[in-house]
């Protein structure tokens, strides 16, 4: 890379993944990948190929066997993970991972306490979480606990809280697989505007063709290895 390119947002070199109990299996074998600003990266594959496994990985929540992760052009390595992936990533799970004896605001603002910031009344991470959840069509739901929302509720306010933050990377594990087509339609627009135009960097995994055909690229992931496709 010349001296004058920026770095890539996101930069995997040969990730490797085994697990070994109850058996071994190897599941991602050489997986290397880069996404610059503004792209959009979808990732499709059957059940069981590792798509979840890999987005840990991405994400730092789990080590690879081998293989190097670069953010920002920065090594992850044990001393830099969490403050990393606290600053730079934006997650949302597959099964959301939501707080549920918590309200869908305090949820939102859980990436802002764990950052130290300020969450109080007229506070700028406040205005933003709101923000936020009116964004994904849940400003009358901000102050529910979270077990009272139904599935795509609680897939939209994980949403919200993956921005809450303002990651330069969001990575997405099925991230409309509970919605109806409108508010799909709705949360694909968000997830690939915050990429377009706010120069930040989406890896999704998706079963939902239409969403992998808006993206900027698309990979199979297949035998433990990532295919164009
Ligand atoms: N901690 C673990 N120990 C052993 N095997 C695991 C572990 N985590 C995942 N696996 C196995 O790795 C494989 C890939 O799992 P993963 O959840 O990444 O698949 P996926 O592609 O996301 O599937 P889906 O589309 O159903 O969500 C599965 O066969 C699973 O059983
Ligand atoms: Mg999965």
């Amino acid at each position: 890379m010349s001296a004058k390119s920026p770095p890539f947002l996101l930069e995997a070199q040969k990730i490797t993944k085994a697990f070994y109990h109850p058996k071994t299996v190897h599941i991602l074998k050489d997986i290397s990948l880069q996404i610059q600003a503004a792209e959009s990266v979808a990732i499709v594959g059957r059940s069981g190929e590792g798509k979840s496994t890999l987005l840990q990985i991405l994400g730092t929540l789990e080590d690879p066997c081998e293989g190097s992760l670069y953010i920002e052009g920065e090594k992850i390595n044990s001393s830099n993970r969490t403050r990393m992936r606290n600053e730079k990533i934006g997650f949302v799970f597959q099964s959301f991972h939501l707080l549920e004896d918590y309200t869908a605001l305090e949820n939102v603002l859980m990436p802002a306490r764990i950052a130290r910031k300020s969450i109080g009344e007229g506070s700028q991470a406040k205005q933003r979480g709101l923000a936020l959840l009116d964004q994904v069509g849940l400003a009358d739901r901000a102050h529910f606990h979270t077990k009272l929302l139904s599935g795509g509720e609680k897939q939209r306010v994980a949403l919200a809280r993956a921005m809450c933050n303002d990651p330069c990377l969001i990575l997405a594990d099925e991230p409309s697989g509970n919605l109806d087509s409108h508010t799909a339609l709705i949360i694909h627009d968000i997830l690939l505007n915050f990429a377009k135009h706010e120069k930040k960097a989406l890896l999704l995994v998706t079963h939902d063709r239409e969403l992998a055909q808006l993206c900027s690229r698309r990979y199979e992931l297949r035998n433990g290895i990532l295919i164009e496709a």
